[in-house]
């Protein structure tokens, strides 16, 4: 890895999980034209992410990546993007709150369209198409014409990622995200639940904070950060020439930053060391991700490492662990004696989707909700007994009451998943399901933080009143 990058260098290696694209001319049109287009992020917001997520590795603050597994033009609409964004607020405040610690908020939002697929050709009744591969690239429909990858897809992906943004901007920093709005943001459908319930009383004593707070002085005038809220955006950077093409030279650092989205990670499927995704990622300036799975080893691991974060800059890289929650226990120690062996800083953050899917009796992909639940749990135990820090977490999730993942206090069956089973890849969690999991890791992180400062010989602390200040 030491040849020269360039935004194209990813060229002259193997790309893994590419579209056959027919049109090469098209296809090199329409990269010429996203080229030209304006960034849809700004690289000094891609250096806050990284300065917060510098918090994150030196154990300072939380990481909440989650989002869509695969974000559709069909559901293209403000409502749901609102829904996600409330459900992540909540499970931020929860956590921000319960465990007194600031939370980083980054979505799988606006850009998250390519997927990976593990076959490169889906048969039903004895036809062969190529797979969906994400709205960027084809369509669901199983017909030839639907799944023939198209490249004009790429345009309109461009234009929803820059919408979806331009509303997330608005809610962020416009109003919506203001902590005196905490009540609200509790969905319809969720209120009546155990969880629901359990986050109206959190916002009751958020917001007797903030009175007491408005009696000190302390006010959105003087901190804004009581009206308003930063929010990331992140995706797997897969489809490669679409990334490319939106790389722009910041004009203060000088340095290349793909402007599709603040975070970009590469996938447990593209993540070879001499291929094309790592070279891709490796020379733009943005935080990155890289997401292992429970096949990988401390060698392999610091090799990344070695390939993303040379400098060991805290911050630049989180190491997404997504193993299962039967293997977690057994092949995260090592992987973690390895870093810290070699003095290596990064976050280390817990995907407790990827490696917990199954195939229900009723035909559906499934995710048991407990089996996510055990992950996360064995993931803040082997950091613990290391001695390292649990940064983060990274879920599929949607603002929506669909059906997806069984179990949770819905406890929706086997049967019940044909409901409103609605996703375009992965079964993802519901809005109550999805605030079940961060009252969960807020316990986790509250006990793990108390445990972690008591050995240290600091006294500890009962979250109440700085909960509220300490937003992230
Ligand atoms: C994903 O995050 O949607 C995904 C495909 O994950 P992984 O690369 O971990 O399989
Ligand atoms: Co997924």
């Amino acid at each position: 890895m030491t040849n020269e990058w360039r935004p194209d260098s990813w060229r002259q290696r193997t790309a893994a999980q590419m579209p056959e694209y027919t049109n090469a001319a098209e296809l090199a049109d329409v990269e010429r034209q996203l080229a030209t287009f304006p960034p849809l992020v700004f690289a000094g917001e891609a250096r806050t992410l990284h300065r917060q997520l510098a918090e994150v590795a030196e154990g300072r603050a939380f990481l909440l990546q989650g989002g869509d597994c695969a974000e559709s033009f069909a559901e293209f609409r403000g409502p749901h993007i609102r829904d996600t964004l409330r459900v992540m607020l909540q499970m931020a405040v929860v956590l921000t709150f319960a465990a007194a610690c600031p939370v980083v908020k980054v979505g799988r939002l606006a850009g998250q369209f390519a997927k990976p697929r593990s076959e490169p050709l889906e048969t039903r009744q004895g036809v062969s198409l190529p797979s969906y591969r994400g709205d960027i690239v084809n369509a669901m429909d199983f017909t030839p014409e639907a799944r023939l990858p198209d490249p004009q897809r790429q345009l309109r992906a461009y234009s929803q990622a820059a919408a979806t943004l331009n509303l997330l901007r608005a809610f962020a920093q416009g109003g919506y995200a203001d902590l005196h709005r905490v009540h609200r943001w509790n969905l319809d459908f969720v209120a009546a639940s155990p969880q629901g319930e359990r986050y109206q009383d959190l916002a009751n004593r958020i917001a007797e904070s903030l009175a007491f707070m408005e009696a000190c002085g302390i006010n959105a005038d003087t901190v804004p950060q009581i009206r308003e809220t930063t929010f990331f955006t992140s995706h797997e950077a897969l489809l490669l020439g679409y990334e490319q093409a939106l790389c722009r030279v910041d004009s203060l650092s000088g340095r290349w930053y793909d402007t599709s989205s603040h975070l970009l990670w590469v996938g447990e499927r593209t993540r070879q060391l001499d291929g094309a995704h790592i070279e891709f990622v490796r020379g733009i300036a943005n935080p990155l991700g890289v997401k292992v799975g429970p096949s990988s080893d401390g060698d392999t691991l610091l090799r990344l490492i070695d390939a993303l974060n040379p400098a060991n800059e805290p911050g630049r890289l989180t190491v997404i662990c997504r193993m299962g929650r039967d293997k977690v226990e057994d092949v995260l120690p090592p992987l973690i004696r390895a870093v810290q062996r070699e003095g290596r800083r990064i976050v280390w953050s817990c995907d407790p989707m990827h490696a917990n899917t199954i195939k229900s009796s009723s035909g559906y992909k499934t995710r048991p909700f407990q089996r996510i639940l055990d992950e996360v749990r064995g993931f803040f135990a082997v950091h613990q007994a290391e001695g390292s820090y649990p940064g983060g977490v990274h879920f599929e999730m949607t603002g929506q009451d669909v059906t997806e993942c069984t179990g949770g206090a819905q406890a929706i069956t086997e049967q019940g998943l044909a409901d409103r089973y609605h996703t375009h890849c992965d079964p993802r969690l519901n809005a109550s399901q999805s605030l079940e999991l961060a009252f969960l890791i807020a316990e986790t992180l509250k006990e793990f933080r108390q445990n972690r400062l008591e050995a240290e010989g600091e006294p500890s602390y009962s979250p109440g009143v700085a909960g509220g200040a300490m937003r992230a």
